[in-house]
């Protein structure tokens, strides 16, 4: 898709089609007020008419208006100009990227410049139009052997704006596109099949990433590495599968050593069987979004290379496939993690916190400046929060504030839970340090606070995106790419 920027005489615009902001009740923005004039009233007779209902992501599709030289014009009805937030906002984002992807235009002109929105600038604007005009038309076609028979039309997005604003409509149009391109990159890996995306192929993923970037490089410990660090855990879901296991880290260099990462780690489990503790068969398949966490990582060091950012970040995936063999763990074994602690794997299928254990130990070393941890870790967080909010946990609370901060403002928003000492003993063990699960309740939290047995001395947060990161069927089947936009807007909040 290009993006361009465009200003001067409306009316004049050629454009397959112009999209104009409409405000409650019926209040016409200074664009619609333009074309309003030029047409000698006609918008303003036909909204009287009342076909564009009073609702924000209302849409009003007008053909051949006088003495405009665009072939359409879309009015989008974005709700109470005063008062406007970002949920209205993005609903009427939403919407009017559905009306767009029906039209049959090559280009269209969207008029934003006078959009008022609580708190929001016009770059914020760009950035989230971008991101959500990208995701709204992605569609994941690899695996078709014909592609679709309606291909997108649309290749061209220009903004019309008042001169004087260029500067931050550049900004906003580098950072859209810069996440959307992450984003749709992590949509491609995080939708490919678990025959396909193995562990191996992430890691040919990231290797591929980082080539031809000076500023980030890919390190991947095997499994005979692991073994010698002693990462018990990591290696007890690795055991039984045919797919060897990876440990990959990514370096983005921004800015002088000396300056301490950030740290991203996630869950990258190609496929989730169960292990032993076999999942049941209907939903069994959706399994393959169980890297999400990785690919959210992959789809945030993206964008933030290219946006350049003047921060060390170093992007981590626990790469591994849980598969039930002769190999494979048993509930009840005991295995002895990287810290030294050990661990009674009582269910396989509480394997990801494994995988995870082993890799926030290994991060240490890098002396991290914050640490987040990504994953699709429990079926009890899509109980508690659904698709609506991430789960947030977090040993600092200026940390989780900074990711709840930066998701409120980019629309990717968490809710954060406690992981309060008195659920500890829930993970106790008559033999071993600690169990891997802690029954049925509070299935989330516990799962959390046995991640913060491993977290040493950083300031830590773990986002359970279980709820937010794919829908596992229907016609939205696939990953939302999330939360790669509040990931990055956490990262740009750092320099
Ligand atoms: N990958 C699953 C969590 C999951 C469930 C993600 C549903 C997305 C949708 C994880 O590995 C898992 O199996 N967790 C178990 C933990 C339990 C055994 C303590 C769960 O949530 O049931
Ligand atoms: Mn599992
Ligand atoms: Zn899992």
């Amino acid at each position: 898709m290009e993006y361009a920027v465009r200003s001067g005489n409306l009316a004049k615009s050629r454009a397959q089609c112009i999209i104009v902001p409409i405000y409650e009740p019926l209040e016409m923005s200074a664009p619609a007020q333009a074309l309003n004039q030029a047409s000698g009233g006609q918008i303003n007779k036909i909204l009287k008419r009342g076909d564009l209902k009073p609702k924000a992501g209302q849409t009003l599709l007008l053909h051949d208006v006088a003495n405009i030289n665009a072939q359409r014009v879309l009015l989008v009805n974005m709700g109470p100009r005063e008062g406007l937030d970002s949920a209205n906002h993005i609903t009427a984002i939403g919407k009017l990227i559905g009306a767009i992807k029906s039209l049959a235009v090559k280009n269209v002109l969207i008029c934003l410049a006078d959009i008022p929105c609580k708190d929001r600038t016009l770059q914020w604007h760009i950035e989230r139009l971008i991101e959500h005009l990208e995701a709204g038309i992605y569609q994941y076609q690899d695996m078709k052997s014909k592609p679709d028979a309606t291909p997108q039309t649309l290749t061209q997005v220009n903004f019309y704006i008042d001169r004087t604003s260029g500067d931050s409509v550049k900004a906003g149009i580098g950072r859209g596109t810069a996440l959307a391109d992450g984003m749709r990159f992590a949509k491609d890996i995080a939708n490919t099949p678990g025959n396909i995306c193995t562990p191996t192929y992430l890691a040919e993923k990231a290797t591929k990433l980082c080539k031809g970037n000076k500023a980030l490089s890919v390190s991947i410990l095997e499994e005979e590495d692991m073994q010698k660090m002693s990462m018990g855990a990591f290696l007890a879901v690795c055991q039984g599968s045919e797919q060897p296991g990876k440990l990959i880290t990514i370096h983005y260099r921004g800015t002088d050593v000396s300056s301490r990462p950030h740290v991203l780690v996630g869950k990258g489990i190609t496929f989730d069987t169960g292990g032993i503790s076999l999942k049941s068969p209907p939903a069994m398949h959706e399994m393959i979004y169980d890297m999400c966490g990785a690919a959210s990582v992959l789809g945030t060091m993206s964008t933030i290379a290219d946006q350049k950012l003047p921060i060390n970040v170093i992007g981590v995936l626990a790469a591994a496939e849980n598969m039930p063999s002769g190999k494979a763990t048993r509930p009840g074994d005991i295995v002895k993690t990287m810290s030294g602690q050990t661990v009674e794997i009582l269910n396989t299928d509480a394997e990801g916190r494994l995988v995870l254990c082993d890799a926030l130990t290994y991060i240490g070393q890098f002396k991290p400046a914050s640490v987040i941890d990504i994953a699709t870790l429990t079926g009890a967080i899509v109980t508690a929060l659904g698709s609506v909010a991430t789960g947030l946990f977090s040993n600092d609370d200026d940390l989780a504030q900074q990711i709840s901060d930066a998701g409120e403002h980019v629309f990717d928003r968490v809710w954060r839970l406690p992981i309060w000492e008195e659920y500890q003993p829930r993970l106790a063990s008559a033999f071993a340090d600690m169990a891997n699960v802690g029954g049925r309740e509070a299935g989330s939290i516990t799962a959390a606070c046995y991640l913060a047995r491993f977290v040493t001395e950083y300031r830590w947060a773990h986002l359970d995106i279980a709820g937010t990161a794919y829908q596992g069927s229907g016609p939205n089947k696939g990953y939302s790419g999330r939360p790669i936009a509040l990931l990055s807007q956490y990262l740009y909040n750092q320099i």
